[in-house]
């Protein structure tokens, strides 16, 4: 249930009746502190102040119209004019009863179904996946989910880098170390010592790179045999990507791949539309976009270069392209992207240029969302020892090897292959939930020991309040689905988890708006935390608990364990029923 829309309309309706202008807007939001009640509606002040009248009068009066008696216990005026909302205990006990046999656990559906294209990962098939890719995969992946589970149409994309200059000498490697006509296995096996070994050999040979360069003209025409090499090269480091993304439990598959040179048919057509247009013009031999939208202190037009002098694409170009595409064919509402703070330029070029041409429908709405980057604990950039990229397949295996030494400290009847796969499920998500925790656009510092503590807001913690549930349920030997009890509110704790759990809807819808996943990570920690104070204040299968209370806080706890459960799986986190 959208808690806050629902409160919001109704405090609108109050204001209209008590002689407020409906632009005026009733702004309700969280209260801060519980003797304010749960929800308090703020936009009598700015409204008062607008009218010139007195604030607390109005708000009076505001009240007065006020129908709040199906969702709140209470209603009062606080302070200068602030209208705080109690949240009444029949309606919350209501509403949980009817999420214990719903799989949504009481989340309706969007009204408004859009088409979302979400744009991520997106690797550079070149070198293998580090981890730099790690957050737009799983932020991507995050939103991906939370948008599709509110049943909007999510289209993903990954825009894979497998076209440009570096191919030629990668090919023209390929092609020497290759034995017969076949790719020897284990030459790709390490893509990124592949990569350094081509460029070594670019910089020292000048024969390989001359050879190199013809291979990236051959390739470009569509020569047979280079178009062979590149594809071969192209299916081995798209297998290393899905060998992350298995391991990442991210839900991207082959048929989301749209890579760069998907799009090559379509760049000459796009450079002609710019030119139509008048968009483009030609600058020096280049053909070059200046917008006066994104004009220097000086007002010179900032010059967007669209086709190189000699003829060749740029990384811009193929983007104009991809948003053609996905406004036009997939005819998007949103289009979401997920790449690193540091191209945001080039995204806001790409959006401006996109916009101003028709390339992008009007309708559409072009978000660059952007990250951070992880550090080190030393601060800076994440590094290995020696200084080189950290590859993202080897730090998600010590992550899974660091879970599994956590877990053998800790004394329990799990055999070898269920400590396996809780080690597996812990490491992965604590390294997910480690990171998307943190506010998207900030850097951030990665560190072992506090993502992988029992403590705190953690992927661990919050498994395991999973698995604490689990036990009681099956100590309790009841089958909730088939209960019929009520869910009654005895205790404030009870209440403030009911409350919690109604805030889930509107928690998922400011999730997916700002596409901020550390928003959800901080509302399960909450709920977590809040289901820990209610079992400890509220026994469930002690001898004296009547028969009554123990069925409506198992129902509670079951729907606590339900909401954790797939609010970790929209994260991509998967839970296990014993640890
Ligand atoms: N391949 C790019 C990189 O690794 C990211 C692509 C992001 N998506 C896009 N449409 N530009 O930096």
């Amino acid at each position: 249930m959208k808690i806050k829309q629902y409160l919001s309309e109704k405090v609108q309706a109050a204001m209209i009746a008590a002689g407020i202008p409906s632009e005026h807007a009733p702004h309700v939001a969280l209260s801060n502190k519980p003797q304010f009640g749960d929800y308090q509606a703020n936009g009598v002040l700015g409204a008062a102040k607008a009218l010139k009248t007195n604030p607390r009068e109005l708000a009076t009066k505001v009240l007065a119209e006020l129908d709040m008696q199906d969702i709140a216990d209470k209603t009062e005026i606080a302070g200068p004019g602030f209208i705080n909302i109690f949240l009444s205990t029949k309606w919350l006990e209501t509403l949980s009863q009817a999420s214990v046999n719903d799989p949504r656990v009481g989340i309706s559906m969007a009204e408004k179904p859009e088409t979302c294209v979400v744009d991520y990962s997106s690797p550079n098939l070149a070198k293998e996946m580090h981890v730099g890719h790690l957050r737009s995969s799983i932020i991507g992946d995050a939103i991906a989910r939370a948008l599709e589970f509110q049943g909007h149409k999510v289209i993903r994309q990954n825009h894979m880098g497998d076209w440009g200059t570096q191919f030629g000498m990668l090919i023209a490697h390929l092609e020497d170390i290759m034995s017969g006509g076949n790719i020897d296995g284990t030459a790709l096996a390490d893509l990124e010592g592949f990569y350094r070994d081509a460029k070594k050999r670019f910089d020292d040979e000048a024969d390989f790179a001359e050879r190199a360069r013809d291979y990236v003209v051959k390739l470009q025409g569509g020569d047979a045999r280079c178009t062979e090499l590149w594809q071969q090269f192209i299916e081995i480091s798209v297998q290393h990507s899905e060998d992350v993304y298995n391991k990442l439990n991210v839900t991207l598959t082959r048929d989301d791949i749209k890579p760069e040179s998907a799009y090559n048919d379509a760049l000459p057509i796009v450079i002609e539309k710019l030119q139509k247009l008048g968009l483009a013009v030609e600058s020096q031999g280049a053909q070059v976009v200046f917008l006066d939208e994104m004009a220097d202190k000086e007002g010179n037009p900032m010059p967007v270069i669209v086709q190189k002098s000699g003829g060749g694409y740029l990384y811009a170009t193929t983007d104009l392209a991809a948003i053609e595409y996905r406004s036009h064919e997939l005819a998007a509402d949103r289009c979401l992207y997920f790449i690193d703070a540091r191209q945001s330029l080039h995204m806001q070029q790409v959006f401006t240029i996109g916009k101003k041409s028709s390339l992008a429908t009007p309708e559409i709405s072009l978000e660059h969302h952007p990250f951070g980057t992880m550090m080190g604990e030393d601060g800076k950039p994440f590094k290995t020892r020696a200084g080189g990229t950290v590859k993202l397949v080897e730090l998600l295996d010590e992550a899974v090897v660091r879970a599994a030494d956590l877990l053998a400290q800790r004394d329990t009847d799990l055999d070898e292959q269920e400590r396996e796969e809780i080690a597996r499920k812990v490491g992965i998500g604590a390294v997910k939930f480690a990171d998307l925790s943190k506010h998207r656009t900030s850097d951030y510092i990665f560190s072992w020991k506090t993502m992988l503590s029992f403590e705190g807001a953690t992927a661990p913690y919050l498994q395991y309040a999973y698995t604490r549930v689990q036990s009681i349920l099956d100590k309790s030997g009841i089958d909730i689905n088939a209960v019929s009890a009520q869910i009654i509110i005895g205790e404030p704790q009870e209440k403030a988890l009911l409350t919690k759990l109604a805030q889930f809807e509107d928690t998922l819808d400011m999730v997916t708006k700002e596409a901020y996943p550390h928003i959800l990570c901080q509302y399960l920690y909450e709920l977590a935390s809040g289901f820990m104070s209610f079992y400890e204040a509220c026994p469930i299968l002690k001898d004296d608990v009547t028969e009554e209370s123990k069925l409506s806080r198992l129902m509670i706890a079951y729907n606590t364990q339900q909401a954790l459960k797939l609010g970790l799986t929209i994260l991509g986190i998967e839970t296990m029923a014993k640890m």
